[in-house]
């Protein structure tokens, strides 16, 4: 697009623009994902970061999937969003010293991540189905359950024993 024209025009473009977020978020995701892994002490968060990853890569092929239907390259966008809530999680990691602690840490900066991707995904479902591309629906739907899911056990393990051992 030139200079002085807009990127996004139309209710596609826009659509097409938030397709490109989330693509980019996802692959940051799958960055930063092996780094908490590495971090959690509790053995099932431990293995609930690994199956979301695993889950994470299956949600870009969807999202290459969804590009492909429109057909469109598959291209990522920079998402400060993402970025922001990934460094932001980092940062508190690098300065919690208590295992237990890091684990809740851990588990707040997650949930912040499958919250700023559900909104993403809703925010697309509602749009292909404003844009009669229903076809388009099914995968994003997948993907949103999957978050959803995810921010679900996060809280369930939360609040069944790692923030209790953090504040022990
Ligand atoms: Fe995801
Ligand atoms: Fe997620």
């Amino acid at each position: 697009m030139g200079l002085f024209t807009k990127d996004i025009a139309t209710m596609d473009d826009l659509f097409l623009h938030t397709l490109q977020d989330i693509y980019y978020a996802e692959k940051q995701i799958t960055k930063a994902l092996p780094q908490m892994i590495d971090k959690a002490s509790d053995s099932q968060l431990k293995q609930g970061f690994k199956t979301h990853l695993a889950e994470t890569n299956e949600q870009i092929k969807r999202l290459e999937q969804v590009f492909k239907a429109l057909g469109k390259e598959p291209k990522g966008v920079d998402c400060p969003a993402i970025d922001g809530i990934i460094e932001e999680s980092n940062d508190i990691a690098g300065d919690v010293s208590d295992k237990q602690v890091l684990d809740a840490a851990l588990i707040a900066a997650a949930q912040a991540v499958e919250h700023y991707e559900m909104t993403r995904y809703g925010t697309l479902i509602a749009w292909a189905q404003q844009l009669g591309r229903s076809d388009l629906v099914a995968p994003l739907q997948k993907t949103l359950d999957e978050e959803k899911a995810t921010d679900k056990k996060l809280t369930m393990m939360a609040e069944s024993k790692v923030n209790r051992r953090a504040a022990s």
